[in-house]
């Protein structure tokens, strides 16, 4: 625990008596403390997850900045810690500092862009627990959502409605090939929409933020839903796409070409199942599957009902790859080879089957229990939960597993991780009073899905020439 002026307010990132090579692990890290929130919740300790909300609240408008540029005010930090000061003008005296770390130190200077996604969420999941709903209708807290939501709608390049990001700006911090729009930071950006949706006080200086961000939930769950999707069917129509088309009804358009797909995922998709894809970008689609995103899809419904069934239903196809020693990998499968070389950078950390590339993270069984849980099948969760309970808490908590079978405790992996143990509690609570799940789950909007199937109704292509009857533009 992190106290602040006496004050808990978070939990370290993990806490190994034996190992005095802390690194920055001795820090709270934003998208760790998630699961520990939760936890907390679940268990009735209000305080501290209030507490963690408005001193990272705060953090958000400190000045940051990268040699001499500077990101965006809404840009949360990826951790802070706690330092004790000489207080001004008195040796004798000392007082506490929050110090965040917005990327500016981190390996690789990478932003942490799902860190406002994920305060967003624990936020709502605070209001819906606690039925206190006096913290998000704070001044400063609308603010500080509003600041999150004006940084990730700012206009700028893109074709695309997906979240334009760097490589590692997400759990997967560490160059792995996720540049782009990758699938995590889709999903977490779609729940935060959904969930600040629900929070936003009406006022009319608001109306702009409200309409954009309507116009955005239903883009891009039109676009994850059509164009990430792989099953057997979509598999087989990419082997046959035509390419190069360049027209506004372009099948194809992507632009991909059919012998990039994979041979290890023909051999590899299941009959009777599917996935949303890692990252699509022009002329690239990498069909790894990445767990986080795809359960975080499941529980905000940017998945469809079908599709979240057939997820579910190919993690049971595959359980012993995705599964395996201990749940859950983080992708699969792992980058070997020449293409480790050029996709990571020759990363010694990231080494096939390891830490990012097709590592299993204990941490993931609370994310795969939710999305259970909102699919009405706990049972595949309460089975991963077993496999878990064979290993995890005599292996002291680690951080992470490597092989392919998960069988390795993981080479640098830390002991005592906060969020495999945090992880492994929200599983077992959730479990024992499914009804909880609601705070972090997100059904699908009616309105949505209207404007969802208006917009397919248009025929590929056709440009709308007049304003259609309902509200949204897309
Ligand atoms: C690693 C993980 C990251 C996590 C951090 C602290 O860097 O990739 O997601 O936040 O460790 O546990």
């Amino acid at each position: 625990m992190v106290y602040y002026c006496g004050n808990p307010i978070g939990t370290i990132a993990a806490n190994d008596p034996s190992d005095s090579n802390t690194l920055n692990y001795d820090q709270v890290f934003i998208r760790d403390f998630v699961p520990s929130g939760i936890a907390f919740l679940l268990k009735g300790e209000y305080e501290i997850v209030k507490n963690f909300i408005l001193h990272t609240l705060q953090l958000q408008s400190w000045e940051k900045t990268m040699d001499c540029h500077s990101p965006g005010q809404g840009l949360m930090p990826a951790s802070f810690k706690v330092r004790t000061v000489p207080l001004d003008g008195d040796d004798s005296a000392t007082e506490e500092v929050l110090d965040p770390d917005f990327g500016e130190a981190a390996i690789g200077r990478v932003a942490p862009v799902d860190s406002g996604l994920w305060w967003i969420i624990l936020l709502r999941a605070y209001g819906k627990c606690t039925g206190d709903l006096s913290v998000q209708e704070r001044i400063d807290v609308q603010t500080g959502i509003k600041m999150i939501l004006k940084l990730c709608l700012a206009d700028g390049f893109d074709m695309f409605p997906t979240l334009l990001v760097t490589d590692g700006s997400c759990m997967i911090d560490r160059r792995m090939g996720i540049h782009g729009h990758p699938l995590e930071i889709q999903a977490l950006f779609y729940s935060a929409l959904l969930c600040a949706r629900e929070m936003l006080v009406p006022e009319d200086a608001s109306d702009d933020l409200m309409r954009a961000l309507n116009n955005r939930l239903v883009a891009l769950s039109i676009h994850i839903r059509e164009y990430y999707w792989i099953d057997m069917k979509k598999l087989n129509e990419i082997y046959r796409y035509k390419t190069e088309e360049y027209s506004f009804d372009a099948v194809n358009k992507f632009n991909i070409y059919p012998d990039q797909i994979p041979p290890w995922l023909v051999e590899w998709m299941p009959r009777k199942g599917g996935y949303l894809i890692g990252n699509l970008q022009p002329a690239h689609m990498d069909f790894r599957f990445f767990s986080l995103g795809n359960l975080w899809s499941i529980i905000c419904s940017l998945a469809t009902a079908d599709q979240s069934h057939a997820i579910l239903d190919l993690i049971e196809a595959k359980w012993s790859d995705l599964v395996a020693g201990m749940p859950l990998k983080i992708c699969y499968p792992a980058l070997e080879g020449q293409e480790w070389r050029i996709i990571t950078g020759s990363d010694p950390k990231n080494t096939p089957w390891s830490y990012h590339n097709g590592g299993a993270w204990p941490t993931l069984l609370w994310q795969l229990t939710v999305a259970c849980i909102k699919m009405n099948r706990p049972e595949i969760a309460e089975n991963a939960i077993k496999v878990a309970e064979k290993h995890l808490s005599r292996d002291k908590w680690p951080e992470y597993y490597d092989t392919k079978g998960a069988r390795f405790i993981g080479k640098q992996a830390h002991l005592f991780q906060t969020w495999s143990i945090a992880g492994y509690l929200v599983a077992k609570l959730l479990i024992e009073n499914p009804s909880a799940a609601n705070m972090l789950v997100n059904v699908e909007d009616a309105e949505l899905l209207n404007a969802f199937s208006c917009a397919l109704a248009t025929p590929r292509g056709k440009r709308l020439r007049k304003r259609p009857k309902q509200s949204y533009l897309i």
